[in-house]
């Protein structure tokens, strides 16, 4: 399995970024098959980044999306229309949406599901508040985040985990390797519970939340991480490189 290396946008950039597919090649060769790019731009870039992106082998995503296909939602993308750009990814379940927008984990399975229904690959963020961390129940709230995240008839093929402590987020702040092990571990074994080892094994689990130069080999290192979901450092080329150079070690 390939290592994804994310980069999430969020609400940052301007169509004059569709240059950065080429810049991250520069300074990032092509030819390491060990590492998946992932590049999540705000929705009006999304097909301008596909094209830019085209024989680069750097995949384009969304940071959210609708579980209507089509409707009077003012201000909603669905995932058919997120398809149509060229888009392979859709970030779902974010904690700025969850905390800002609304997401529960019941529309998180409803936007998995359409995503899941029109081909595009999932990801899907968990990770608990500080309070929750501080109150020992980490494990609890990123397993039922999970559960409730993952659609109910979901078979555990095409899905994507990422899981985020939501104090990690923007801040600097990182769990300790142990901790994000301990997760990783218990994410695993949520899987495994629902869907079998066969299937369970071959989801991939991203860890996100101040991923940077500086720590990335460290947390790539990581048996149980495959990948990383990058807020911050994913914005500039240069950093993002070395992260993907990180995960190729
Ligand atoms: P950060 O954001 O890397 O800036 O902490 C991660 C994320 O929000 O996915």
């Amino acid at each position: 399995m390939k290592t994804l290396i994310a980069a999430n946008w969020k609400m940052h950039g301007n169509l004059g970024w569709a240059q950065k597919p080429a810049e991250f090649r520069r300074l990032f060769a092509q030819s390491n098959d060990n590492v998946e790019i992932l590049l999540c731009p705000p929705a009006h870039m999304l097909e301008p980044m596909v094209n830019a992106s085209k024989g680069l082998d750097i995949y384009i995503g969304a940071q959210n999306c609708h579980d209507q296909i089509s409707g009077a939602y003012t201000g909603e993308l669905s995932a058919v229309m997120v398809a149509e750009t060229g888009a392979q990814y859709v970030i779902l379940g974010h904690s700025e949406r969850r905390a800002m927008f609304g997401d529960t984990d019941k529309w998180v399975a409803a936007k998995t599901s359409a995503v899941q229904k029109v081909g595009l690959k999932p990801i899907i963020c968990v990770g608990e508040r500080r309070a929750d961390r501080v109150a020992g129940q980490a494990e609890e709230v990123v397993g039922a985040q999970l559960s409730g995240s993952i659609p109910p008839k979901a078979d555990g093929k095409n899905l994507v985990i990422a899981y985020e402590p939501v104090w990690a987020i923007g801040t600097g702040l990182t769990p300790t390797i142990e901790d994000i092990a301990t997760i990783h571990d218990h994410i695993r074994s949520c899987l495994t519970k629902r869907f079998g080892v066969r299937i369970a094994d071959k989801i991939q689990i991203l860890y996100g939340g101040s991923v940077k130069p500086e720590n990335a080999e460290e947390i790539l290192a990581l048996g149980d991480v495959a990948g990383a979901l990058i807020g911050g450092a994913g914005l500039d080329m240069k950093s993002l490189a070395a992260i993907a150079a990180a995960a190729g070690e």
